[in-house]
């Protein structure tokens, strides 16, 4: 982003000057009730983190709260704990009938499973699975629809001490097998399929495609969701249902050091390849349950709490799995789209179940006031008390929106600022303390230390505009990249030097030391709040045949957040029509998955380039977002962007 954009992005963002004081009544009954945590977390971060860890439970207690700084950080010294345990066996006794799931199928299906049921399948399974030879250590990779049985399966690997991975169900069979090799997997969980639209999502047959590249497969446990016949492999393929009926209940939670491996999680990066991010058990939990309990405010005995992302997703491990887990509180789960079978759905169940916490992002809050206040208003959502944000800037007119429509004008709305990387929410309001402003995530929870640093890494100050970095460890935070410690160090901690995490986000501090989060400064798009790096879908468009050379970049726009614009050089003997247009897009979702098709697709006979022969995106983003063009003078071919100008003038957007 040039400095020029940075100022219009802060001008459009303070358009909406309104700031909204917590309510008194809810000041009152918060977890946070006033701001002494911060001063107290600022005094001494370690001990504020170390009374965060002691709300769980630990078979072995720490030596030492923290050893080390950016990059090499480790906490809660020799410490032992269980993930699973923490989420489920030491909720039995007190609240084993309290329900953990509501879960709802896209086609209609209800099932509401206690913690007691819930940790029964997961002993079951984490018995199943020992069986199958997973072992402490291990890789599982994960590939399942939104039903119970992903968190069970997540739940039992934790148990086992195997780490997981989950592979969001909107990938494809290449996204799939590129994953499972990368952390080379003995056992995948998958299902028969799952409900989208209406529609069957055909997850075995990705599955199987994948498996058939995957050397190191040597199980593949099914999940009958949709009982639709599929391909079954003698000898590979095992029926989930009937291991969980073979597993015993009587499956001990292993004793993990808090610095063993809980899960890794692939996120995009500037590279085609994607980055396994590394995450451990107790700074993780500590961080989640902490970060849970706090910005969302969680009564476990009366909150009926609705994170509505995918479980595939971060948000979904640590908001929907982790967090609310350790927190032993009752979570809506729902499989499906928000437009089925109506554009109310969403509001039925808030309205059915008394949903009191709703956690969104705002690409799904745009989509909702599109189609128009008549949704929510045919529902009761008096049940809300409080409102959440996540995955990209939210803009003050979908948050005023938000507020108004769905929170009925008097719920607080708290903006999180975070990543796969930090595991747990890093910059947000505390809802009975903070006095929002519309479109900033507002304030570093409390123990974590955020700045906005000049490119010579010197602070900017209040009123200043920069790059967001993090100056100080948080026990949350992701330890390396999957077999890739370098990258690790040359991705995070080489544009400051190593004490000093960059998050690769734009931001500004305004007057009063708010932060203000700018979008991605980096190759990475952010497309309805999920991490999509050009360089995969470039790799993805020059692998069909019809295409010589592509760029792609993100096209951002105040409402819509950032779509994928697609320049595309056709090789000889073939046209930029409409059909290879349409084939291409088509082409992106087989090979990444639907989220990564290009909107729109400009084909030109060239590209702009520096004389070494480098793709300038920057002004082909200039050019989407039908800017000025910023220096031109370093390109070998100058006069091709009138032309690409000329082109994108009336860039449309097929839907
Ligand atoms: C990137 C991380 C964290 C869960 C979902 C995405 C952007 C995330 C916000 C926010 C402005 C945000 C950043 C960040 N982002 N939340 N509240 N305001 N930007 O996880 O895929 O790891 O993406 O999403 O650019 O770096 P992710």
């Amino acid at each position: 982003m040039s400095s020029k954009d940075v100022e219009k992005t802060i001008e459009a963002l303070l358009q909406e000057r309104r700031t909204f004081a917590p309510p008194n009544s809810f000041s009152e009954q918060a977890n946070i009730p006033d701001a002494s945590v911060y001063e107290e977390a600022t005094r001494d971060p370690d001990t504020w983190w170390e009374s965060q860890a002691e709300r769980l439970d630990w078979f072995e207690k720490w030596d030492t709260v923290r050893e080390g700084e950016f990059p090499k950080h480790r906490w809660f010294i020799d410490g032992k704990l269980n993930a699973s345990h923490n989420c489920l066996d030491r909720h039995l006794s007190s609240s084993g009938d309290r329900v953990a799931y509501h879960w709802i199928g896209e086609p209609g299906e209800k099932r509401s499973i206690t913690y007691s049921e819930l940790h029964e399948e997961v002993c079951r399974f984490a018995d199943a699975l020992k069986s199958l030879g997973v072992r402490k250590g291990d890789v599982v990779s994960i590939y399942l629809p939104m039903i119970v049985e992903l968190p069970v399966a997540m739940l039992a690997c934790a148990r086992l001490g195997a780490a997981h991975s989950v592979v969001f169900g909107g990938f494809a069979a290449e996204a799939l097998r590129d994953r499972i090799n990368d952390a080379g997997c003995k056992v995948l969980i998958t299902a028969d399929g799952g409900y989208r639209r209406g529609q069957i999502v055909p997850l075995k047959e990705s599955a199987d495609t994948a498996v058939k590249g995957c050397p190191t497969i040597e199980k593949v446990v099914v999940v009958r969701r949709t009982g639709e016949n599929v391909n079954w492999v003698e000898g590979r393929d095992v029926d989930y249902r009937s291991l969980v009926q073979d597993g015993s209940v009587d499956c001990e939670a292993e004793p993990m050091d808090s610095e063993d491996m809980l899960f890794v999680l692939y996120t995009s990066g500037t590279t085609g390849k994607p980055k396994g991010i590394v995450h451990i058990t107790g700074g993780y939990l500590t961080g989640v349950s902490s970060t849970h309990r706090n910005i969302f405010d969680i009564k476990p005995d009366t909150d009926v709490y609705w994170c509505a992302a995918d479980i595939g997703w971060v948000t979904g491990h640590s908001y929907i799995v982790y967090g609310p887990l350790a927190n032993g509180c009752t979570s809506i789960l729902y499989e499906g789209a928000p437009d089925w079978p109506d554009k109310d759905r969403w509001w039925s169940i808030i309205e059915e179940y008394g949903v009191t916490i709703l956690y969104t992002a705002p690409t799904a809050i745009r989509t909702f006031m599109k189609w128009g206040t008549e949704h929510p208003g045919k529902h009761d959502l008096s049940s809300l008390r409080l409102l959440g944000s996540v995955g990209e800037p939210i803009n003050p007119e979908a948050w005023v929106w938000y507020q108004e429509f769905i929170g009925g004008g008097k719920t607080p709305v708290v903006d999180t600022w975070w990543q796969t990387e930090t595991g747990a929410i890093a910059i947000s309001a505390l809802p009975g303390v903070t006095t929002l402003k519309p479109g900033s995530a507002t304030k570093p929870y409390p123990g974590v230390f955020a700045d906005v640093f000049n490119d010579a890494g010197e602070p900017v100050g209040r009123g200043g505009g920069g790059y967001l970095v993090l100056t100080r460890p948080l026990p949350s935070m992701f330890r390396t990249i999957l077999g890739d410690e370098q990258r690790y160090l040359d991705t995070y901690f080489a544009k400051y030097g190593e004490k000093v995490y960059f998050p690769g986000d734009g931001a500004k501090l305004d007057e009063d030391g708010y932060f203000w989060l700018l979008g991605r400064v980096d190759d990475v798009m952010n497309v309805a709040g999920h991490r999509i790096s050009t360089y995969e879908v470039e790799s993805a468009l020059v692998d069909h045949p019809a295409v010589a050379e592509a760029a792609v970049v993100g096209r951002k726009h105040p409402q819509e957040g950032e779509t994928i614009v697609a320049f595309v050089t056709p090789r000889a003997g073939y046209d930029g029509t409409e059909e290879l247009l349409s084939e291409l897009r088509d082409h992106v979702a087989k090979v990444i998955g639907k989220i990564a098709r290009p909107r729109s697709i400009v084909f030109t006979d060239d590209l702009p380039k520096t004389r070494s022969g480098k793709i300038m995106r920057r002004l082909l983003r200039d050019v989407a977002e039908g800017r000025e063009l910023g220096d031109v003078t370093t390109l070998q071919n100058a006069p091709i962007l009138d032309e690409i100008r000329e082109k994108s003038a009336t860039l449309t957007d097929p839907e």
